[in-house]
């Protein structure tokens, strides 16, 4: 028997509970779905009215909010109201890396899933059906349903009974609307038929049926940690390849669409970059480190530990290596970055290759001047834990060769060049690729460099230009 679901309630209205939500309303208009989070200030971005202002920046999702909001979405701070009324419970809050105590540094933090266990064992009626969809270690779920167990009243008569269900989001940022309409699967784990009939029902109204995938909740839970293992040990392994082509003569691109052809290898997550950032490849494969060392697995968390290792050294040798261009010194010097961002298409930072090179490099005392679509200045102080330069002067800060980095934000992409020594593009924004180099070139302080490390440029419409390039991977660039 498939129970059908007429009231959800998602904790959590961050990049995946947002989008995941705001997806099932539009698609299922018969259910009513209720995000809540802790964060008033989250919330009341998801319910303004200026649908470019919602609080993440998602292709496609204002259109979906627009749609649906107010009639089976809604945005709230009422988390007891709606976890009451609710047949489902989803739980998508962060679960960052431990900072403190047993494993500290690699471990996920559970405190705000175990958190929100209690939130429903409290709050729930009747029998409620709880799914992680936040990104956990293997046997979270056991957690989870320990702490609902122990929370039946005394009174028999309000007994309270759950079941707990592994469904783990694959989305990426920048395209989430997309994977979220089009997946390639859905992974749902857990033990009561009962509860994963229902759970598929919902994503059968736009999912066909071969691809909702139903195993085992440990499985669930791995193959969410190794599918994104999976994914960063690519880029980390193409972008050591990177370095191997700029040493030899070698072409990245050309060796990542001569190995891509190979069906058994893939053409997908092969762009060798400034390194793999957002909030979850290095957080999600430490997880793994930690878990495989519980279990006695040495050798199989060094594997995995060399992933991100390897992604740490490629973003210094980038550092290092725009260091090394600009004749051992970047000190005063006026530096552009185009893109903050982890990646296109998002405001998100966390993470961001970015804020790891403009760190070494404001610690090389560079003055820089910074542009990204989407990330707001307020973000960037923040990730660079440093205030912006109230006032632009390159002149007076050439003059008073200061020891300190500097940074200050550019409106326009035209701004990051005026009299800068380089510009390094760090994301991978379309607007970028459109850039004139020509016209640019003048702007700039001679000689003046252009590193690409997205491969954005097309070195054909650079010639002709007085300026040096440096493009990741590139061995033909002898400059
Ligand atoms: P996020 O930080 O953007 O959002 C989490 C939200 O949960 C925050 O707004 C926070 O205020 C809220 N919250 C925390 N505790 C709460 C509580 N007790 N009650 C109510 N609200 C609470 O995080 P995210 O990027 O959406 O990631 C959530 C989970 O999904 C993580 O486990 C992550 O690994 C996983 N994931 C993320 C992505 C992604 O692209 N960001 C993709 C797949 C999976
Ligand atoms: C990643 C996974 O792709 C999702 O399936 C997963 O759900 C999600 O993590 C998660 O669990 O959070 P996301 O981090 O949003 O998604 O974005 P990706 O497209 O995977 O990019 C991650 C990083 O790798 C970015 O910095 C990106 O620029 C970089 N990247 C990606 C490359 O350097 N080269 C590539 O070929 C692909």
């Amino acid at each position: 028997m498939t129970i059908s679901i007429k009231n959800i309630c998602c904790i959590g209205a961050g990049y995946v509970g947002g989008p995941t939500m705001s997806v099932i309303a539009k698609k299922c208009p018969e259910i009513i779905v209720n995000v809540v989070d802790i964060n008033i200030k989250r919330i009341n971005k998801w319910n303004n009215n200026d649908f470019e202002k919602l609080p993440i920046y998602e292709p496609g999702l204002g259109e979906i909010v627009k749609e649906c909001r107010d009639k089976n979405l809604f945005f709230s701070t009422e988390l007891e109201k709606h976890i009451k009324s609710a047949d489902m419970v989803f739980i998508s809050v962060n679960t960052p890396t431990k900072r403190k105590g047993l494993g500290a540094g690699k471990a996920s933090d559970l405190k705000w899933v175990e958190t929100c266990a209690r939130q429903v064992a409290k709050y729930a009626k009747g029998y409620t059906i709880v799914v992680e969809k936040s990104t956990l270690p293997v046997k979270t779920a056991e957690v989870i349903q320990n702490i609902l167990n122990a929370s039946q009243p005394l009174n028999n008569k309000e007994k309270k009974t759950f079941d707990v269900l592994s469904n783990p989001e694959f989305l990426a940022e920048g395209t989430a609307v997309k994977d979220l309409e089009n997946p390639d699967r859905v992974l749902i784990g857990g033990e009561s038929k009962y509860a994963i009939n229902a759970l598929s029902s919902i994503y059968e109204k736009w999912v066909p049926r071969t691809k909702i995938l139903h195993t085992n909740i440990w499985s669930s839970e791995l193959a969410k940690l190794t599918a994104n293992a999976f994914l960063a040990q690519r880029i980390s392994s193409i972008n050591s390849i990177s370095a191997l082509c700029e040493s030899t003569g070698a072409d990245v691109r050309e060796v990542s669409r001569a190995i891509g052809t190979d069906t058994r290898i893939g053409s997908k997550f092969l762009d060798s970059g400034p390194g793999f950032g957002g909030s979850c490849f290095k957080k999600d494969i430490l997880n793994l480190v930690y878990l495989s060392n519980y279990f006695g697995l040495k050798e199989v968390a060094n594997f995995w530990e060399e992933v991100v290792e390897l992604n740490i050294w490629h973003q210094k040798r980038i550092s290092r290596l725009i260091v090394s261009k600009l004749f051992g010194t970047v000190r005063g010097k006026k530096i552009g970055i185009l893109g903050f961002s982890f990646k296109a298409n998002t405001n998100d930072t966390r993470e961001s290759s970015a804020i790891s090179i403009c760190k070494d490099l404001l610690e090389e005392g560079a003055f820089l001047n910074i542009h990204d679509p989407r990330v707001e200045s307020k973000q960037i102080e923040l990730d660079l834990n440093l205030k912006q330069h109230d006032f632009i002067n390159s002149q007076r800060i050439y003059e008073n060769n200061s020891e300190e980095g500097v940074w200050t934000f550019s409106d326009t992409i035209y701004g990051v060049f005026e009299s800068a020594d380089a510009v390094i593009i760090l994301t991978e924004w379309h607007e970028y690729s459109l850039i004139k180099w020509k016209d640019v070139s003048s702007k700039m302080r001679k000689p003046s460099w252009i590193f690409d490390t997205r491969s954005v440029i097309n070195p054909l419409k650079f010639k002709g230009t007085d300026l040096n390039l440096w493009r990741i991977g590139d061995g033909s660039l002898t400059n």
